[in-house]
């Protein structure tokens, strides 16, 4: 393997992985949805003679590299392989042809990166200390699909795994990692705040949902400001209220919605008690009744000491520049895997020019390369360092 990026392009692979890239950009799939891309993606393993392991997944592929069959420890690297429901705006040459979808997140990126590392480990399967074995997840957007890939057994047999995700404000050539948190848990709520409906102009007659649900909103951001440390963070964000059907009605019902967001399990844990608490006593203040609705998402994201420390030497010996990125506040349902074995997850860069779900989105394939070469050195290293 070269060192320095610059001795790792303009092989035949770049150009594989780019017409890979780019037609799963042409042809978007969203969560559950990602039959073609699945299809796609076996091809692009049965062209190697990558051998796919049967598990019972109506979309998404695992398939495994390795010397002999189940000796020797095993090792994961992930690629998300779902779309957004967003319009391209970016008129690239081979921006999507499916109106209103989008690989606006760049999984299509994240899949040609673990194709990529598939084909350069086939080379050295012989030589492989063990198994590498490649998911190919469906649904991360919805946040369940690494959480439905663990419960149908992906994970048996396996020591750690890895992830990335690509990062538009890193330049193509520059990696982010870092031990510990990295991205944060993401849960949702919904809330009914019930009155009484009446006339506008006859309020004392009813109970008013919307003064009350209006002291909720405000009363939420307390959790933040006096429930969490302030050396801990926590984000509390009511993203939607409906209610009312106008101007001279005061409506019977209030329906509020919004998410939580942290980086520490402790702080996750509280915040849904003190939510109750606040929502029912402010509710119980002015007469109006509440109805809690709790959705669950991924744990935060929580890189492995030991296998973050493995990503940064091996980073440094394909001469990537390794950055410490800053915690992000979206979410990454890799934490599921991380909750059953130790992982890393990575930011990769890619000199984007927008942020992650812009209509305008879009990453440098430079950095298809590097990334094919940085995981298939790390899941052999890894595999040598067991
Ligand atoms: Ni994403």
């Amino acid at each position: 393997m070269g060192t320095g990026i610059e001795a790792l392009r303009s092989t035949e692979l770049e150009a594989k992985l780019i017409a890979i890239r780019r037609q799963l950009h042409q042809y978007p799939e969203v969560a559950y949805e990602e039959f073609e891309t699945t299809r796609a993606i076996r091809k692009w393993l049965e062209e190697a003679d990558i051998r796919i392991v049967d598990f019972p997944l109506q979309t998404g592929v695992v398939a495994e590299i390795g010397a002999n069959n189940n000796s020797g420890p095993i090792i994961a690297l992930r690629a998300d392989i779902d779309a957004l429901p967003i319009q391209e705006e970016t008129g690239l040459p081979y921006a999507s042809k499916i109106p209103g979808k989008m690989h606006a997140c760049g999984h299509d990126f994240h899949t040609a990166v673990i194709l990529g590392a598939a084909y350069l480990l086939k080379q050295q399967e012989k030589t492989l200390a063990g198994t590498v074995r490649f998911l190919f997840q469906p649904a991360e957007e919805k946040g369940t699909g690494a959480r439905q890939l663990v419960e149908r057994g992906v994970l048996e047999g396996v020591h750690a795994i890895f992830g990335l995700h690509n990062k538009p404000d890193l330049e193509v050539g520059a990696i982010g990692i870092k031990p510990g948190p990295l991205m944060a848990s993401v849960d949702g709520f919904e809330i009914d705040v019930e009155g009484i409906g009446t006339h506008a102009a006859i309020p004392h007659a009813g109970v008013d949902p919307i003064v009350a649900a209006s002291q909720i909103v405000t009363a939420l951001q307390s959790i933040v400001s006096r429930n969490v440390s302030p050396l801990d963070n926590a984000v509390v964000s009511v993203t939607t209220i409906h209610g009312g059907t106008t101007w001279n009605v005061i409506p019977d019902k209030v329906v509020l919605g919004g998410t939580i967001r942290t980086f520490q399990e402790e702080v996750r844990a509280r915040i849904p008690e003190r939510l109750r608490a606040i929502i029912e006593g402010v509710a119980s203040a002015y007469g109006a009744n509440v109805h809690l609705r709790w959705f669950a998402g991924p744990p935060p994201v929580h890189n492995d000491e030991k296998l973050t420390q493995l990503s940064i030497d091996v980073a440094k010996k394909v001469g990537l520049q390794v950055v410490t990125p800053e915690p992000s506040a979206a979410g990454e349902d890799f934490a599921y895997y991380q909750l059953k074995i130790p992982g890393s997850f990575i930011f990769f860069g890619t000199s984007g020019t927008e942020e992650w779900h812009h209509p305008g989105f879009t990453l440098d394939e430079r950095a298809l390369l590097p990334g094919a070469h940085y995981f298939a050195e790390l899941a052999a290293s890894a595999l040598k360092d067991r």
